[in-house]
């Protein structure tokens, strides 16, 4: 989950790449670095910590003005983050330089082979090799462009390398297998990166790399190839979003943006898709009806936030379309040896597309004869890229790393199947699925309700910064909210923070509760079954000194004696309350994260998005 930026063309190069790093910097921010290509020899400065650190180095020690440049921000893997270890790394006649993201599986022993040939090496990363492999590999093939295809050869892992050479200073060359690569074609220039973020600004027009492919990249001329030299058909695609929608918008912070954009997000993700009987429509779901009859089992694999969306998920499918639904993490999935069939379908949820742990188990899955359909909120990613089908989620581009509107859009975009699943195969429940379509067109200006308590969620942030642990509750669609109400904690302010199924309280956690500590619970409506029995659980934790925080709908009075703090959420139906619900939690964690000084958009250890296993 590293940034990679690469540019050539009549431009300032350092310029464009700067540029397109600080775009990118939500990716992956341990450290960053630059090379440029000028007077037939290759310059890099490269720095630990943010791109500022690394900006600050160029402005005390600049480097020679160049048409072409490559750059990269990182998320370590191999070596500590400092300055050795930054990209790019240099062959040791300092004529090639190589960014790199993904793990290069088979290193230790090419590093070994290297080593006994003499070959010393600066860094304690993976990437170092490769400069090296190539530059032996041009003894023999000095087209840089072959070089780099033989050297893939050589190489097991996920890897994006980019590589600029000395005595080439109009061309750079790249390959990809898995980690992403997307390429900018400009008039006269052009632009390489790992996300279109980098470039829009300059261009919309983009090609996304295939797996094994190897891209040569002139000011005039885009070149595919295989990584055995074959030319690839290549698809130009525009991209849908414009370079304002990834910027702050007048907000401190992207999450506080991406927070308040869920109304729109929801909406935008439920535009066209129902229609005034509340009858969903797919029209560019490419499963077939035979197929859609004939599924016995789904299954629902994720991480991390997504995953969450998918627990949520589970329980609308299941009840709408009485079929099996299982939900796992995409991390587990694959090494279980699970049981998938033709009739199995498998929903892969992400909101970048490019989840390394969700795209080897969508592959799995597909290996065994599963069907997959994708929820994906990145036009052309890998993941919708490689499955059957996708529904995407239309939530804009989210860049903060905490995962806020792309999860609201998770959730409707599953509803949506799960209602459309139980309207084609005519189950019972279409009526019932029908009526909650309706209800979900008014949920957007729900959310916009629930912004408005952020005055309350921010006071009472306050009131918690010094706690050491902190619990969310709940139960039903409520449970898998309660999971992401606490992820949200640990991700942004660094705490101890855990989700229960709040009837599992009792079986064990209730040990957790002393005198003082926070918990958070999650009400269902006052109609649902569910509802007494989760006020009885907030009197167990009361009654041993918890402080209760209750999310509850309006005019709910039953929780009132037992809760030291109230959100108030609008009404709506059981399983759509997890639209509004979530929001509070999340407004909870952006808060405790900016009165604790954290970098919220860029949380430590974090990346956006997660392209290694
Ligand atoms: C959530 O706030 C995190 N950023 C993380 O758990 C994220 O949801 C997970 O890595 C999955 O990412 P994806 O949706 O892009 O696949």
């Amino acid at each position: 989950m590293c940034g990679i930026v690469g540019y050539v063309g009549p431009g300032q190069a350092l310029d464009v790449v700067i540029e397109g790093l600080r775009r990118l910097e939500y990716r992956g921010y341990d450290s960053a670095g630059v090379a440029v290509v000028a007077d037939g020899a290759i310059t890099t400065r490269k720095k630990a910590g943010k791109l500022a650190n690394l900006e600050a180095e160029i402005a005390v020690d600049p480097l020679p003005a160049s048409h072409i440049g490559i750059g990269h921000t990182r998320w370590a893997t191999h070596g500590a983050p400092n300055d050795v270890n930054a990209h790019p790394h240099v062959s040791e006649d300092g004529t090639i330089a190589v960014i790199h993201n993904g793990i290069i599986e088979n290193f230790a022993p090419l590093r070994d082979k290297l080593i006994a040939q003499g070959v010393t090496l600066r860094s304690q990363t993976d990437t170092e090799i490769v400069a090296h492999l190539l530059a032996q590999q041009m003894i023999s093939t000095p087209d840089l462009g072959d070089a780099l295809r033989a050297v893939c050869q050589e190489l097991t892992g996920a890897f994006t390398l980019v590589v600029v050479h000395a005595s080439t200073p109009n061309k750079i060359v790249a390959a990809r297998r898995n980690s992403p690569l997307v390429v900018g074609r400009g008039v006269g220039e052009n632009f390489l990166a790992s996300d279109v973020a980098a470039f829009i600004s300059h261009t919309r027009n983009a090609i996304e790399l295939g797996q094994d492919q190897v891209v040569e990249m002139t000011p005039e001329a885009v070149v595919v190839t295989d990584f055995f030299g074959n030319p690839v058909e290549v698809k130009e695609y525009e991209v849908t979003w414009d370079a304002a929608a990834a910027e702050k918008g007048g907000y401190d912070l992207f999450m506080l943006k991406e927070i308040a954009e869920q109304p729109k997000a929801v909406a935008d993700t439920l535009l066209g898709r129902i229609d005034l009987e509340g009858r969903v429509t797919l029209d560019d779901l490419t499963l077939d009806l035979d197929y859609i009859k004939n599924i016995d089992k789904i299954i629902i694999t994720a991480c991390g936030t997504a995953y969450h969306s998918g627990m949520i998920a589970k329980y609308a499918i299941e009840h709408w379309t009485r079929i099996p639904c299982e939900v796992e993490l995409a991390s587990e999935f694959r090494y279980r040896d699970p049981i998938l069939t033709p009739t199995t379908l498998v929903i892969a949820i992400s909101q970048s597309g490019e989840t390394m742990d969700t795209l080897m188990a969508m592959r799995y899955a597909r290996e065994q004869g599963a069907k997959v359909l994708a929820i994906c909120n990145s036009n052309g990613s890998t993941i919708p890229r490689e499955s059957d089908a996708v529904i995407y989620t239309h939530a804009g581009p989210e860049i903060a790393v905490a995962s806020t509107k792309a999860f609201l859009t998770q959730i409707v975009a599953c509803y949506l199947f799960a209602m459309y699943l139980a309207q084609t195969r005519g189950t019972g429940y279409g009526e019932a699925a029908g009526e909650i379509a309706l209800e979900l067109g008014r949920m957007p200006s729900k959310i916009d309700l629930v912004l408005d308590t952020s005055g309350a969620v921010n006071a009472i942030a306050k009131k918690l910064i010094d706690k050491q642990s902190v619990l969310f509750l709940g139960r039903s669609v409520g449970f898998p909210v309660a999971l992401e109400g606490a992820l949200k904690l640990k991700e942004l302010a660094y705490m101890h923070a855990e989700g229960f199924a709040a009837g599992e309280l009792k079986h064990g956690p209730i040990a957790l509760i002393e005198e003082g500590i926070p918990v958070f619970v999650v009400v269902p409506p006052v109609e649902d079954e569910l509802h007494d029995k989760i006020v009885s659980n907030i009197q167990e934790v009361r009654a041993r000194g918890a402080m209760t925080i209750v999310l509850a709908e309006e005019g709910d009075e039953s929780i009132v004696e037992f809760s030291d703090h109230i959100i108030r959420l609008p009404k709506c139906p059981a399983l759509l309350q997890p639209l509004v619900s979530t929001v509070p939690l999340q407004m909870f964690s952006c808060e405790m994260a900016t009165v604790k000084g954290y970098d919220v958009d860029q949380p430590r250890n974090l990346a956006k998005s997660v392209t290694v296993e």
